[in-house]
């Protein structure tokens, strides 16, 4: 009788991670023992590279500062094959050039032979930035939410959601817009915070969104509001994690969040996604005129 392997995840993507931490370090050695020799690369730019042009020139031209892995999936190919696929985000010169387009989708081919893994296969393809999510409404969970079942896509925050955003916020308790809440001023954070800030939406209507930004330091959340009908069905956590994921994407590992005192059902919900005061610290904030020319 013959067995299914059955791939772990983090086994495939702990050897996926020994090629990026090789091609970071400049080790051709290292990349010689990972690749097989039957190795195939196709590049972003669409040109074909076998192992030995891999092995020798990876070394010689990049210059990655870091890697992030986000999304993965592996799929069994047969006895002894698996396909992994993920979102990379990269940052680092190629022939001394910045990366560009720093994301893009990698898929991989690892082969076990005799208990030993190599990579046989590389292809990197075009990212759309788009649909960072999705959570599944079940026709079970909206009886009493008059919700219809279908799925709910977590996406980007673009300008042309913003007049939806705004009526969003205005009809959600436990949130304080404030005067720079406008269209205006709205549109311009998000500019400058590309693809943190988040929707939800359900068959195109804004049923939720976040604000997110972070100032090269820390990561900051703002204005989380789910529509009334659409709460507890995970939109809240999946708009907070698609931040989350972002904001790792630039090297950011903790973000901040405003909770007013009395909401206590805001503060529920962020005790769950495991959030914590800081007990020593106050807010302060202060208010001023342009000052200067
Ligand atoms: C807070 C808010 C964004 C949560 O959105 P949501 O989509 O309902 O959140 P999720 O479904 O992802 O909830 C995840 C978990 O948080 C907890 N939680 C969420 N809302 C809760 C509430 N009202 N009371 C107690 N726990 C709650 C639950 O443990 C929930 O898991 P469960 O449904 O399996 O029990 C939404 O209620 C909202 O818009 N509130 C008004 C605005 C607000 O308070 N914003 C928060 C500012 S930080």
């Amino acid at each position: 009788m013959t067995h299914e392997p059955v791939f772990k995840l983090e086994e495939v993507l702990a050897l996926e991670r020994q090629i990026w931490q090789a091609i970071v370090e400049r080790n051709g050695d290292a990349l010689a023992e990972l690749f097989d020799d039957e190795y195939i690369e196709i590049m972003l730019e669409g040109k074909r590279v076998l192992k030995p042009d891999a092995v020798g020139e990876s070394p010689q031209i990049d210059e990655i500062e870091s890697y992030v892995i986000l999304a993965p999936q592996i799929r069994a190919l047969g006895e002894s094959s698996v396909l992994l696929n993920y979102h990379l985000t990269l940052d680092g010169k190629c022939r001394g050039i910045p990366i560009q387009p720093r994301d893009r989708w990698a898929t991989s081919i690892w082969h076990n032979r005799a208990g030993e893994w190599t990579c046989m296969f590389f292809q990197q393809s075009h990212f759309e930035h788009g649909v960072v999510a999705t959570v599944n409404l079940p026709t079970a969970t909206l009886d009493t939410h008059n919700v219809e079942a279908g799925v709910v896509e977590i996406t980007p925050m673009q300008t042309k959601h913003v007049p939806q955003v705004l009526d969003l916020w205005n009809q959600t308790e436990g949130l304080i817009l404030t005067f720079s809440d406008n269209e205006h001023d709205r549109s311009g954070y998000f500019v400058d915070n590309a693809e943190m800030s988040q929707v939800a939406l359900a068959e195109g209507k804004v049923v939720g969104a976040v604000l997110c930004g972070c100032d090269g330091r820390r990561g900051y959340l703002h204005h989380l509001a789910v529509a009334e009908n659409y709460r507890r069905k995970g939109i809240g956590s999946a708009l907070v994690d698609a931040c989350l994921a972002q904001l790792a994407r630039v090297g950011i590992l903790q973000c901040n969040l405003f909770v007013i005192d009395d909401n206590a059902a805001g503060r529920k919900f962020c005790e769950k996604q495991g959030w914590s005061e800081w007990p020593t610290i106050r807010l302060l904030s202060r208010r001023f005129n342009k000052i200067g020319p």
